[in-house]
């Protein structure tokens, strides 16, 4: 049985255990097996492959900057674009596109980002992958609220009435608007931020609100790696349109305001059945007979990506990097599996295809469309070779002999207020309730059991994988990671230092439906 194969029968396998258990649903059939979640069929034809040109998100400018900081400003708005061919796509964007504007920042130097709220409900940013103190962290209740005050009149009132959740706390400078301060006391990596608004994450980063953050540092600019037009942030989104081209998403509340949670079968996840890339329908990418450095973001809400090269290239796909930034040395693969949120930051070699050649860039665990991603094309010319260095970076391995504690947390379904609906350790999320209080400083072992696909995400603090089940680390751990992809009935053990920041931090699903649907949980460092 090869790792796929396997994988298809762990999955459906979870599948078994949920019917005959607690009749969460899930859905039936290929996609199933490799992703927990249901496919929402689109009421548009879907748009051909490979027609339109991949772009890359515009890079966003500081308004000021000085002796310690770079200051930006992002406005956040409903945007109209033409995703699919002759329609128009009603999107939540910052500063008017999708993905949101990437910022790209230097291991030395503080970011602020100030946000203005023109959306018709608040939002909250979170920096995932960010070393970030609590109060910029974009804490699922530390809202930005909309400028539009109308919306306190409509709603506020009435929801905070009805919710048991305090809607009118977070530390709001002045209405509409909140700035984040990011010291990024970190290594390079490849980051990303996207709403974290709490209950309404899975609608509001469906609908557009996502972008790249690239940090750099010095070691990472001493290897010389592929930059400028050779350094692609590929951002990779399933969606699903409706017969005017807006956006489909089985919201309970379309205008994302009192009742969060999805219809039915979505419970266990939305996919979708357009792939977009940087939010391109299968778009096609010209390169040269060169290297590339591909940055690989799954931001779908709940689809699993297995990804390679067809035809392969004969040096392997080379990854270089992960979650939280440079491995010790390139590893190479013949394909790559992504849970949603994770990055892996790898090194393509185009030169040894003949000129002319199409490389599609492949989704194993995708059926029909979304079995393909993207395409590129080989140009002319010589072709340059790059030396991929052997050594990348160096990492302090975590040692279980260091923890000074275990903690087990598990990924269930379950009941949350007579809902379906998902669990940490039987707990449904409340800002009220703290899961875990660590020590600054200390190293800890998290062991994660799940009983379906969940991609755990830790803030603050990235982790090192220790074991999956009997077995050490799996294919795709190497590196600090800060989402891990827990799979159908696994149990996992993870090395986590924490250092950085005190205060209230959470960590959950990154399936965004598990996540909205109460699969979070509260750690205080102190
Ligand atoms: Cu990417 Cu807490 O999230
Ligand atoms: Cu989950």
């Amino acid at each position: 049985m090869n790792s796929i194969s396997r994988r298809t029968f762990l999955g459906v396998a979870g599948a078994g255990i949920a019917a005959a258990g607690i009749g969460v649903p899930f859905v039936s059939g290929i996609a199933g097996a490799s992703s927990t979640g249901k496919v929402l069929p689109s009421r548009v034809p879907l748009p051909p492959p490979f027609q339109r040109r991949l772009t890359l998100p515009p890079v966003l400018l500081p308004t000021r900057s000085d002796a310690t900081t770079d200051y930006y400003d992002v406005v956040q708005s409903v945007t109209r674009a033409t995703i699919l061919p002759g329609l128009t796509t009603k999107l939540w964007t910052y500063n008017g596109s999708f993905p949101g504007p990437t910022i790209r920042s230097e291991r030395g130097r503080t970011v602020t980002v100030r946000h203005t709220n023109n959306l018709p409900v608040p939002t909250v940013v979170h920096l995932h992958g960010g070393r970030t103190p609590q109060d910029s962290d974009g804490y699922p209740t530390d809202y930005v609220y909309p400028t539009d005050m109308s919306y306190y009149d409509r709603h506020l009132r009435h929801a905070h009435a009805g919710s048991g959740h305090d809607m009118v706390t977070g530390g709001d400078t002045r209405q509409g608007m909140r700035t984040y301060t990011f010291p990024l006391q970190q290594r390079a990596a490849t980051l990303w931020y996207h709403d974290h608004r709490m209950d309404f994450t899975g609608p509001s980063v469906w609908q557009g609100l996502a972008g790249f953050h690239l940090h750099h540092d010095d070691e990472e600019a001493a290897l010389h790696l592929p930059a400028g037009d050779h350094d692609l942030p590929l951002m990779i989104t399933d969606r699903s349109f409706d017969t005017d081209g807006s956006l489909l998403y089985p919201s309970l509340d379309p205008t994302l305001v009192n009742q969060h949670g999805v219809h039915g079968d979505y419970v266990a996840g939305v996919l979708g059945d357009v792939m977009l890339v940087n939010g391109t329908p299968w778009p096609i990418a010209p390169v040269q007979r060169s290297t590339y450095r591909i940055r690989l973001l799954n931001a779908c809400n709940a689809r699993r990506l297995s990804l390679r090269l067809d035809p392969p290239p004969p040096s392997a796909i080379t990854q270089i990097g992960t979650d939280g930034g440079l491995l010790v040395e390139p590893i190479h693969h013949d394909h790559l599996e992504l849970a949603p949120a994770q990055r892996f930051d790898i090194l393509v070699d185009f030169s040894h295809y003949a000129p002319g050649t199409e490389v599609t860039l492949i989704n194993d665990y995708g059926t029909a469309a979304m079995g393909q991603v993207m395409r590129f094309v080989v140009g002319g010319g010589s072709p340059q070779a790059f030396r991929v260095p052997a050594q990348l970076s160096t990492i302090p391995a975590l040692r279980p002999a260091d923890a000074i504690t275990t903690r087990k947390f598990d990924f269930r379904a379950g009941d949350v207020n007579d809902h379906d609906g998902w669990l940490i350790s039987q707990a449904p999320f409340s800002p009220d309730s703290i899961a875990a209080h660590v020590r600054l400083g200390t190293t800890e072992i998290w062991q994660l059991n799940a009983d379906f696909h969940h991609p755990v995400h830790i803030h603050l603090s990235p982790f090192q994988v220790l074991a999956r089940g009997s077995g050490g680390p799996g294919p795709f751990d190497a590196g600090w990671k800060d989402t891990i992809d827990l799979r159908p009935g696994e149990q996992a053990k993870i090395l986590i230092h924490f250092d950085g920041y005190q205060g209230t931090y959470v960590f959950h699903c990154h399936n965004l439906e598990h996540e909205d649907m109460a699969m979070m949980a509260n750690f205080v460092v102190s």
